[in-house]
């Protein structure tokens, strides 16, 4: 995933792995996801939007189920569903669920192997959509079935909060490396087609040892801008579409990990930003 303050994490120890022994679902946690992170950011647009935090909450693409796991963790009344296509992340997910949560967290925290498209459930008062999985709906159509499926979702105050990335390093062929705990993760923003905008990115990973773990991850998505998908929220039957902007650490010049919404953002190489859909 493109690098902003939300998957930032550098940490270089002495530990080493290599390709052979190594799990691509773990070292992707480690690369891009924050989960606690996450869920203040989520915290802190409720307390914005409704002067609450939510309690129940529906992680479309969830994957490994991070933000879910976390979030059955963070309060006693929390409960979450996770949705994938993928059994074998799904499998994943379980494994690390019976490892890290007691019976009482993972009693509230259901996993739907399925389509976000057509696996209805319980209305909840909170959707995330992270880490851009929509943009492989490539189509205006296929986009606003989807935001329209996710209201349907919701309960009447409820609050779909999704991500996004851009900037003008997003529209390059190039790649990014990052040293983390004993491997290198590799961004390859491998092709854009300015016509159609598509774009297609691998995530690689590198061991000290030389080995490699080519095309971990491999993402074909459109490369969506803010205005256009605020402009497919609202035209989904969303009241209100806002965007939460990152703050900058002016010491490092740098993302400072808070988020507020914004009416305007900077013209930068690389940012990372939330959108909220407000029913
Ligand atoms: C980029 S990963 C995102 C994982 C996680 N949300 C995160 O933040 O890292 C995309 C995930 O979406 C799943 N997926 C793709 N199309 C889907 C669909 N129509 N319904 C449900 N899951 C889908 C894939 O199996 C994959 O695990």
């Amino acid at each position: 995933m493109p690098t902003s303050t939300k998957n930032k994490k550098r940490k270089k120890s002495g530990s080493s792995r290599t390709a052979k022994g190594s799990d691509i679902h773990e070292l992707y946690e480690l690369s891009v996801q924050d989960p606690e992170g996450e869920i203040d950011t989520i915290d802190r647009i409720w307390k914005d939007q409704r002067g609450r935090t939510a309690s129940s909450m529906r992680e479309d693409f969830c994957g490994t189920a991070a933000v879910a796991r976390e979030w059955v963790k963070k309060r006693p009344d929390n409960t979450a569903v996770g949705i994938d296509l993928s059994p074998e992340v799904l499998d994943w997910c379980r494994a690390r669920i019976d490892a890290n949560l007691n019976e009482e967290q993972s009693s509230r925290l259901e996993l739907i192997e399925g389509d976000v498209l057509v696996s209805p459930t319980k209305p909840v008062e909170t959707v995330l959509a992270f880490n851009f999985s929509y943009f492989l709906f490539k189509k205006r159509e296929q986009v606003l079935n989807y935001f329209k499926t996710v209201k349907d979702q919701l309960l009447d105050d409820g609050l779909f909060i999704l991500d996004a990335y851009g900037g003008s390093d997003s529209f390059l062929e190039m790649e990014e490396d990052r040293d983390l705990d004993g491997f290198t993760y590799v961004w390859d923003q491998h092709h854009y087609d300015p016509v159609s905008g598509d774009v297609i990115n691998h995530i690689h990973f590198k061991f000290p040892d030389g080995t490699k773990i080519k095309n971990a991850f491999t993402y074909e998505w459109r490369l969506w801008t803010l205005p256009e998908i605020q402009e497919l929220l609202v035209e989904a039957g969303f009241r209100r579409a806002v965007v939460y902007w990152e703050g900058t650490d002016e010491e490092t010049d740098e993302g400072n990990g808070v988020w507020t919404e914004a009416e305007k953002g900077e013209a930068c190489e690389g940012w990372v930003a939330y959108l909220v859909g407000i029913k």
